[in-house]
């Protein structure tokens, strides 16, 4: 945490001074009191004479005391706020830029809702923690200590008194506090569950009316919420407890000191206006006990966040770069060597020993049933995931050995499930290369055959894409990822199922565009039906994380019973729907 508040020190240490200032403009105030009681208004070193006058001096200075300390209050806020927003802001974005680097397991492990409770809510509770910390620290502990050294200056009664009371107040307050602490953890993670689970259902809410599933949902979201909000009661049970313990210690102390007071009076040890400042000051002690309570409620509070935030800045990425940079003399050469591969955490093996090699500007498809592993496949190729054994090499290096960003700007992947964002459509295009100009967005979107519905629309190439894609048709979304991986001055492209939603001539006119703007990319596409991928030059057939097919159409009509039957199911045995 120093790491980020010594960025911002000086604001710190600004906001502290102003606040000794402050609250030395209050510790005087009871003592200037004192004077106007005693010599002002009993005039008890006048022989019992007042002076008005006095009294006028000492409330001018009060006046202009408290103004000063309020101006000092205000400034100590000002420089307080920009040091804990500029603290959670730097925070923010270094937690952002560290999940950005995160694999996709690691992304998986903390899960999405933990990681937006983690950068939005827990980095909100350190900022507090951090104001807190430097507004409450100082004046609260000055205000106590402070407060106790008075008592003594004004009688050595009264300070043993308070000095007597301190560890008892404030072993009473360690004592609720350590039975909330475990409580602030908690109380977050909960709160991960409930926006995971607000997301999953914001997402999926077509899903969930098109199943009704409303009533199930909405028991699993207030099971959720009546967690949070039974753990959130608890903390408030003891803090409600806390408070009242503390305050009735206090004014046990307050009516012990009248009591002593009174008696010193009597006796002429003491003056009625020191026992009035004493009150005073114990009331501030009180006070700023009272202040550190909830200081440090924030601070148990914030320290629970802080671990968590922590946590996710210290998890280092799981995918190490290599060295390096990407140049190389051939250009888009894929070549699995012997690989396979187990997704992280299942035993399960989803790839076996894969020999194959994608010579540059080849065009091959990948066949083979639902969940037989040919996005795994493909994914490996930007490594979205490391081999468990073999290697990925792309024009003749291993995958592990390139800088990421190198070995990504070879590779350009549309994905199964377009992702697009609440952007005007030609900014969702110009994703895949930013510094694309208006004509190669249009001639990417002609390629992807989507430049006949974008110019059809309203608005044209400006139109807005609701989130998520939500205003446009599966196939409109799919043409546009399609258009957005073509821009990409990448040498292999990956199409996983990209076209699947497209009507047969669509999909035809799209390849056949491919084939002609983009002749030296490497393709891979992956497809469900025959007709997407008998042009290609190749086609492979997957089985159970094994090729069991490898050539042409003709070829493998001839030779792999898989890829027949898989014809057969679709063209008709007769082949009367061929072509
Ligand atoms: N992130 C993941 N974690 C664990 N297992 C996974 C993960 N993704 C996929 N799998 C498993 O790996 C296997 C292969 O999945 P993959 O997505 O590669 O199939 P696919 O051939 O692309 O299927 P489809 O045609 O339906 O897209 C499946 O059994 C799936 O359950
Ligand atoms: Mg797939």
């Amino acid at each position: 945490m120093w790491k980020y508040i010594r960025k911002y020190l000086p604001f710190a240490v600004m906001a502290v001074l102003c606040m000794v200032l402050e609250v030395t403009m209050d510790l005087l105030q009871p003592e200037i009191m004192s004077r106007v009681v005693d010599d002002g208004v009993l005039g008890l070193n006048n022989g019992g004479v007042g002076d008005l006058s006095l009294v006028w001096t000492l409330g001018l200075q009060m006046a202009g005391i408290a103004l000063v300390g309020c101006l000092a209050g205000s400034m100590n806020n000002v420089f307080t706020q920009n040091t804990a927003q500029n603290v959670g802001n730097q925070m923010r974005k270094d937690c952002f830029r560290r999940m950005m680097r995160f694999s996709f397991p690691q992304m998986d492990r903390f899960g999405t809702g933990s990681l937006v409770t983690r950068v939005t809510n827990d980095i909100t509770q350190v900022q507090n923690m951090v104001s807190q910390f430097i507004r409450g620290l100082v004046r609260n502990s000055m205000q106590m200590f402070g407060s106790i050294f008075f008592m003594f200056c004004l009688s050595r009664t009264f300070g043993i008194v308070v000095v007597c009371a301190f560890p008892v107040i404030v072993g009473c307050m360690a004592l609720f506090l350590r039975r909330a602490d475990p409580l602030f953890t908690r109380l977050q993670s909960q709160l991960d569950r409930i926006n995971s689970i607000m997301q999953e259902d914001v997402a999926g809410i077509r899903v969930i009316k098109a199943c009704v599933r409303e009533v199930y949902e909405k028991v699993r979201f207030g099971r959720a919420n009546d967690d949070l909000i039974k753990t959130q009661l608890q903390v408030l049970v003891i803090f409600a407890f806390m408070n009242p313990a503390v305050n009735l210690l206090m004014n046990a102390v307050v009516v012990l000191l009248l009591w002593l007071g009174a008696g010193e009076v009597l006796r002429g040890v003491t003056t009625p206006g020191d026992v009035m400042a004493a009150v005073t000051y114990t009331t501030q002690l009180l006070h700023g006990i009272l202040m550190l309570v909830m200081l440090f409620q924030s601070i148990s509070r914030g320290l629970a966040s802080w671990r968590r935030v922590k946590e996710l800045l210290h998890t280092e990425p799981e995918l190490r770069d290599g060295p390096f940079q990407g140049e190389t003399e051939v250009r888009g050469q894929i070549e699995f060597r012997d690989v396979s591969f187990a997704y992280p955490g299942s035993g399960q093996t989803v790839l076996r020993h894969i020999d194959l090699t994608i010579r540059p500007g080849e065009t091959v498809a990948v066949m083979g049933a639902t969940g037989c592993g040919k996005t795994t496949l493909v994914n490996l190729i930007p490594r979205f995931y490391d081999v468990t054994e073999g290697a990925v090499l792309v024009d003749g290096v291993d995958v592990r050995e390139y800088r990421q960003g190198a070995l990504r700007a070879k590779v350009s992947t549309a994905l199964q499930k377009s992702e697009l964002f609440s952007l005007p459509i030609e900014d969702n295009i110009a994703w895949g290369d930013l510094t694309a100009d208006g004509e190669a967005i249009r001639s990417a979107a002609r390629v992807a055959q989507a430049d006949g519905f974008i110019t059809a629309a309203p608005e044209g190439y400006g139109t807005m894409v609701a989130e998520r894609g939500m205003s446009l048709s599966g196939g409109q979304k799919q043409r546009l990822s399609i258009a957005r991986a073509v821009l990409k001055p990448a040498e292999i492209l990956i199409l996983d199922d990209a076209s699947s939603a497209l009507d047969l001539k669509t999909e035809a006119d799209l390849y056949a565009a491919l084939r002609e703007q983009r002749p030296d990319m490497t393709k891979i596409i992956i497809a469900q039906r025959i007709a997407s991928v008998r042009q290609a030059d190749r086609i492979l057939i997957l089985e159970g994380g094994e090729i069991i097919g490898d050539g042409s159409h003709e070829a493998l009509l001839a030779s792999c019973a898989a890829y027949r039957d898989i014809y057969d199911s679709q063209m008709g045995k007769d082949g009367e729907n061929d072509g």
